[in-house]
């Protein structure tokens, strides 16, 4: 290592959230992290939902410490440790000339690192923010540590932090593959197709307000795999030909396939959550009233216009065919769930321009919005069940940020900015 110098090496990274559209719920290996069934999701765009991570190391840390939005966070959980002890057995020599820093693969061993992350999106929302975040905390350990192992091989590293976030390591649609291995080596994502592939699609998520502590992913899972016979069959007699179904509307950019198939198994999810003893309830009334909306108009047009899928809360993440659809939806939207303080400004976040596609530029619009036709009861208005709606489409994977001014550690302190 360089010296005496006390120097700090940093590195930036950005990682997107995804959404499952074929669910992954249970565990066959806790400690790996390795499920029951394959999985897939859509990446979002990193625009909208991402973490940002910078990573640093310094011979002047004594310790691993952390930060997350701004507040100094315990490293001690498991899987912080796994996964930075899976990129470190990894790491190579590093040179950085012009800072004089020479570090040798045996050296990161003894080197601490300081690791500050911060969402771009409410992380109390439920948003999968775990999934962004152990995905970016790998892929950018791997930049710092200049680890050489191919995608694949990190997203095995970023589930052994978080299942889910194995597949934010690739951009577009992306398959977790369960594998059959004990020691959880093929239990990997890989890209299904880029985020070009299916860019007409639009994805609307409502945040839904709630106030009821929620059971998390790993906890309501485990008393899934205890206690639901359902879960069996799920997994091995309904996810396998569905996995393959999807992966062909994906290919095939079959939307009506897609729809019903995505719609399905958010359904069965948490069918297999009710299964569960003590029962899990995910979802709320909104919840329910958005998956009747949906199915309604669905109905009516005879062909699905727009996908919905509820991950473990009561958020709905809705996929719209393309933008027209997207405006109309948002139209139903807007009329069922009113801006509770006439802000509609903050009731849009994400890609706002979603707005004027709708003719909703105002709060007089949205009161002026019709009531949708396939409404049986039209005066049914609940304003303040949603919280806001995020507007976002497919994007891509993780990204190394090189501009200094995206850093979240001060270069000269090694602490969190
Ligand atoms: C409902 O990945 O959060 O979002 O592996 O225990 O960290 P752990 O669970 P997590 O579970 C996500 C569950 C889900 C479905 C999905 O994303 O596939």
């Amino acid at each position: 290592m360089a010296g005496e110098r006390q120097w700090v090496l940093m590195a930036t990274g950005r990682s997107p959230t995804n959404i499952a559209v074929i669910k992954y719920w249970g565990k066959r290996d806790e400690a790996l992290i390795l499920p029951v069934n394959d999985s897939i999701s859509v990446t979002l765009d990193p625009d909208h939902l991402s973490a940002t991570t910078t990573v640093a190391a310094s011979p002047s840390f004594p310790s691993d410490r952390m930060w997350l939005n701004g507040k100094e966070i315990e490293l001690s959980g498991g899987r912080f440790q796994s996964c930075l002890r899976e990129i470190r057995k990894r790491a190579r020599d590093v040179e950085d000339e012009k800072k004089g820093i020479k570090i040798k693969k045996e050296d990161w061993e003894k080197l601490h690192v300081h690791i500050a992350s911060y969402n771009n999106f409410p992380t109390a929302a439920g948003l999968a923010s775990s999934a962004a975040g152990f995905a970016c905390l790998v892929f950018t350990l791997g930049k710092l540590m200049n680890v050489n192992e191919d995608y694949g091989e990190l997203s095995s590293i970023a589930r052994q932090g978080s299942g889910s976030a194995c597949r934010s390591i690739y951009g577009g649609f992306v398959k977790w593959c369960m594998g059959k291995n004990d020691d959880g080596s093929d239990s990997m994502a890989v890209q299904l197709v880029d985020e070009s592939h299916w860019d007409d699609l639009v994805i609307i998520i409502a945040v839904v307000s709630s106030k009821q502590k929620e059971t998390s992913s790993t906890s309501g899972m485990r008393d899934t795999v205890e206690t639901s016979p359902l879960l069996q069959y799920r997994a091995q007699t309904v996810v396998p030909s569905r996995i393959l179904k999807m992966e062909e509307a994906i290919k095939n950019r079959d939307f009506e396939s897609f729809a019903r198939l995505t719609c399905t198994d958010s359904n069965q999810f948490h069918a297999v959550c009710l299964d569960t003893s003590p029962p899990i309830f995910y979802m709320n009334d909104t919840s329910h009233r958005i998956i009747s909306l949906v199915e309604k108009w669905n109905h009516v047009e005879g062909t699905p216009q727009v996908a919905y899928t509820f991950d473990a809360g009561p958020n709905a993440v809705l996929i719209a065919r393309n933008r027209k659809t997207a405006a109309l939806l948002l139209q139903r939207l807007l009329y069922c769930f009113p801006p509770q303080d006439n802000d509609l400004e903050s009731y849009m976040l994400g890609d706002k321009s979603i707005l004027s596609d709708a003719g909703v530029q105002s709060i007089a619009d949205v009161e002026a919005l019709p009531a949708p036709p396939e409404m049986k009861t039209p005066n049914q208005k609940f304003k303040g069940d949603v919280s806001y709606f995020i507007c976002s489409r497919p994007g891509a994977g993780p990204k190394v940020l090189t501009d200094e001014s995206h850093a979240l550690i001060d270069s000269a302190t090694g602490l969190a900015k």
